[in-house]
């Protein structure tokens, strides 16, 4: 009965697959018996198959446009970065200034975006003018930045 041995074997290396999948010994059986051994496999395979590919090019799409739109588009992280670049070393890393020399950058209304942007464009007092050096995504970036250090 080497058929009946080689089902043995085929259906004994499936039964570890077909627990993990918590399917019945039972179906590798009946599936082998009827000589449909093959069939029995490619529900597992095709269950997984959709979910995997889908699953990343699904969440490819996302962090794609992410990524491409982290160069254009303003964000926190483009805001952290152009701040650690012009800002920190006056306004402190992470907003905390280590001088009451410069302005507290904690302590900035939330509602006074405008504000915020002529002061910083155009300069206040000992402040310099960024106006040309940072870039207008730069600019809404960094506000974007300090509101989410300070919480808003
Ligand atoms: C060379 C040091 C220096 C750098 C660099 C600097 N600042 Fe300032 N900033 C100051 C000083 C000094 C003040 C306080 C001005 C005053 O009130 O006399 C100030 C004030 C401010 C204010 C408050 C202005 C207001 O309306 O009261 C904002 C907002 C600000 N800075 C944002 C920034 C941003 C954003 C950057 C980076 C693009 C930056 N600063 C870079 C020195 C600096």
């Amino acid at each position: 009965m080497s058929l009946g041995r080689r089902f043995i074997e085929r259906c004994g290396a499936r039964l570890a697959i077909a627990a993990a999948l918590l399917a019945p010994a039972a179906a590798c059986a009946q599936a082998a018996t009827g000589a449909a051994g093959t069939p029995a496999a490619p529900p597992p395979v095709a269950a997984t198959a959709p979910t995997a590919s889908g699953t990343p090019a699904a969440s490819g799409t996302p962090a794609a446009a992410a990524a491409a739109g982290a160069a254009a588009e303003p964000s926190v992280a483009l805001g952290r970065r152009a701040y650690t670049s012009y800002c920190a070393r006056c306004h402190g890393l992470n907003l905390v200034v280590s001088s009451s020399a410069f302005y507290d950058l904690r302590t900035f209304p939330k509602h006074d975006k405008e504000r915020f942007t002529r002061s910083v464009l155009k300069g206040a007092r000992a402040m310099p003018a960024w106006e040309g050096t940072i870039k207008p995504e730069e600019l809404e970036s960094i506000w974007l930045f300090i509101g989410s250090v300070n919480g808003w």
